[in-house]
């Protein structure tokens, strides 16, 4: 079928989805609200009140779309998917209901444990059990864990390693500092390992997985300093064996759709598991999300061999078609995160950027936009994580190598990066041969 899709987000993740959506054979149109100047180049901007679904849904009759593709969480959270599907709308995302996997960490935490999913042991606390909740961390084991239940765009978990830090930590949530996503929390053990990431497209039933990531979530170098978004991520992740993918499926994806389904609210879209693998690959999940994760969706729909836009359709209409990928790329990708000085904190907009275009005539790389803005005729910054520097290589070692050269290529006055992108993945492949 001939697809005309709306494509709602505007961060890096949505340049990428942009990007994937336009070069499928089965995407004849593609409208994308509110986007970014990075993605004008792959289909039509729209302004649209995207916390108001039935105007949106009467937006995409006036323009015969066929498919709605949501990208962030926000939207799914708040139930955009319900309203446009009341409407008799395709939608690639899941429902109010099925978002709780992402918008509660104490509504996924619970089922894990109902339906024997590996993770690590918890409790969770209301604003009524505070003296509970210190008491309970007072004696935990170090470091702990402590999560603000609601979203909090990646920011709501403090890892302690020292009893004081943990006691404030838990003051701090109930204070008010995460905002309502902390009005209650959950103290959960501390996972050792090493991260990856798992994106399973689901018609509800079914699913298939695409290639694994590593996003880099700290903001220095070495996994030092604050929690960010992501500065960086490459797919496929080369801790992610056949074996450890076999046994993520098996342990994690499949008991995980079947749960959402046997409760009655099936999951269509993008299941993202975070797992911690550790040293003897025993593999446990750290957190679910709704939705595609933001860096790692740039490497892994950049090696994405297929018609996206069909796949997308068909797990929207509930007969996933996974022929729609024609077969699992043989490339590497890698994504640098240009950011702007102060980022995770406060920051500077507006800066002009210049090298853009230097950068991807290099030949196969990707600039993808997540925070950029048109002034004067000219890119400027205008978020936190401005860019998403892509390379697309044979190897791990050759993307990191090329998505580098293409990094020195861009300028502006408050750039900073990692420069310790995919260097894990790479001392693994080496250990290996
Ligand atoms: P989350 O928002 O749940 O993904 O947590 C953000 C980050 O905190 C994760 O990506 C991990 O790096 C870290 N983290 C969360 N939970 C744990 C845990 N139980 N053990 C170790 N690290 C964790
Ligand atoms: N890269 C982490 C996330 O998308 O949640």
């Amino acid at each position: 079928m001939q697809e005309r899709i709306l494509l709602i987000g505007s961060g890096g993740r949505e340049h990428a989805m942009a990007r994937a959506l336009q070069r499928s054979a089965s995407c004849t149109a593609l409208f994308i609200a509110p986007g970014n100047p990075g993605m004008a180049q792959h289909g039509t901007l729209v302004a649209l009140e995207i916390d108001n679904g039935d105007a949106v849904a009467a937006w995409c009759s006036e323009h015969a779309i066929t498919l709605v593709v949501i990208g962030p969480e926000q939207p799914l959270a708040a139930g955009l998917s319900d309203v446009l599907r009341s409407h008799g709308l395709a939608v690639f995302g899941p429902s109010q209901a099925a978002a709780r996997i992402e918008s509660s960490k104490a509504f996924a935490k619970e089922l894990m444990v109902r339906y024997g999913v590996p993770t690590a042991a918890y409790r969770r606390f209301t604003g009524a059990q505070r003296d509970e909740a210190i008491d309970h961390v007072r004696s935990h084991a170090l470091p702990v864990v402590i999560k603000a239940d609601g979203l909090a765009a990646g920011k709501g978990v403090v890892v302690a390693t020292e009893r004081e830090e943990a006691i404030s930590a838990v003051e701090d949530m109930f204070d008010g500092s995460f905002g309502a996503s902390g009005a209650e929390i959950v103290v959960e053990a501390f996972l050792s390992g090493e991260e990856a990431s798992l994106f399973a497209v689901s018609d509800g039933t079914n699913y298939i997985v695409l290639a694994s990531a590593q996003d880099h979530k700290r903001i220095g170098d070495n996994d030092t300093g604050k929690n960010t978004g992501g500065m960086g991520a490459y797919a496929p992740a080369p801790i992610v064996t056949d074996d450890v993918l076999a046994r993520a499926q098996r342990d994690v994806i499949t008991p995980m759709i079947d749960a959402m389904r046997a409760e009655g609210h099936p999951f269509v879209g993008c299941l993202y598991a975070g797992l911690m693998i550790d040293a003897d690959g025993s593999i446990n999940v750290v957190e679910f999300n709704c939705r595609f994760g933001d860096p790692e969706t740039q490497p892994v729909l950049s090696v994405c061999d297929g018609d996206v836009a069909a796949l997308f359709a068909s797990a929207a209409r509930g007969a996933l078609d996974p022929a729609t990928l024609r077969s699992i790329s043989k490339n590497v990708a890698c994504t640098v995160v240009l950011a702007s000085e102060g980022y995770p904190d406060g920051y500077e907009k507006g800066v002009p950027i210049h090298g853009i275009e230097q950068a991807e005539a290099l030949g196969n790389i990707i600039v993808y936009h997540a925070g950029t803005a048109i002034k004067d005729g000219e890119f400027v910054t205008n978020g936190g994580r401005v860019l998403g520097v892509t390379a697309i290589a044979s190897t791990l070692g050759e993307a990191r190598a090329r998505a580098y050269e293409a990094v020195a290529c861009i300028q502006y006055r408050t750039k900073i990066f990692r420069t310790d992108i995919a260097l894990k993945g790479i001392r693994r492949v080496e250990q290996t041969v």
